[in-house]
């Protein structure tokens, strides 16, 4: 009983703090630590196995492979380096949880010989991300939003993007919110053959438009 009201408080707890701040600190309450040490470790084929579990799980695949399942193929090609997709995996608490990449549009537009979906024409310095959590019991207690805030940064800083694209489905509202509280902002809606999206964008800190 006990720890369940225990387990009941953190949970609530963390909700809380997520809406208060984006750092990497820790929390303490009645003497537990939250599980909140967020790592991106660059992706390699000894992955592979998790990314295909998760590929699987229907929360992933009906948003991420909505028309065809997937296999590993779709993977192996960024692990090895086409020049413009960068793969990682996402830690917490040195545990893998997810997998979220960037995506060098510009180079994307350069590299490849008939470049497809909503980001065709972009200019250097642009960058698009993706992600999910494939872990279930992670989904909807804050992860994802603060996954996406310093994944962010960490495309700004060591990427040197000037602004960052996000695209998720009009009708998947959790990704949206997440990706708001996370710190982007709407631009427009773009269409990809059915599929509606929601483009948001971000930029660093006191950057102008242009
Ligand atoms: C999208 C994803 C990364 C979000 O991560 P998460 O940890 O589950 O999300 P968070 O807990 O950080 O935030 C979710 C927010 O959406 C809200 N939300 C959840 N379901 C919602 C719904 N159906 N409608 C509106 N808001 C919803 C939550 O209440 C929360 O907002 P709040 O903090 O203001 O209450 C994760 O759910 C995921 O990987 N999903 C599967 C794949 C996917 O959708 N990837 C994104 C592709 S663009």
């Amino acid at each position: 009983m006990l720890q369940q009201a225990i387990s009941l408080q953190i949970t609530s707890t963390q909700r809380d703090f997520k809406k208060s701040l984006f750092d990497l600190s820790f929390m303490s309450n009645f003497g537990y630590t939250l599980a909140m040490d967020i790592q991106f470790k660059r992706m390699t084929i000894q992955d592979l196995p998790y990314w295909e579990k998760w590929a699987k799980q229907s929360f992933v695949s009906e948003i991420w492979f909505p028309e065809e399942s997937q296999t590993a193929d779709y993977v192996i090609h960024k692990i090895m380096g086409n020049g413009y997709d960068h793969p990682f995996i996402i830690l917490c608490d040195r545990n893998p949880i997810g997998f979220i990449q960037c995506s060098d549009l510009y180079a994307y537009r350069t590299l490849c010989l008939s470049p497809k979906g909503v980001f065709t024409q972009e200019k250097p310095g642009t960058f698009g991300m993706d992600l999910f959590i494939g872990e279930e019991h992670f989904l909807n207690k804050g992860y994802g939003s603060r996954i996406v805030n310093l994944f962010a940064q960490k495309i700004f800083s060591e990427f040197n993007a000037k602004v960052i694209y996000i695209d998720p489905f009009l009708d998947n509202k959790r990704a949206i919110r997440c990706d708001e509280e996370a710190g982007f902002e709407f631009t427009h809606i773009a269409h990809h053959g059915e599929n509606g999206c929601y483009i948001m964008q971000c930029r660093p800190h006191g950057a102008e438009d242009n």
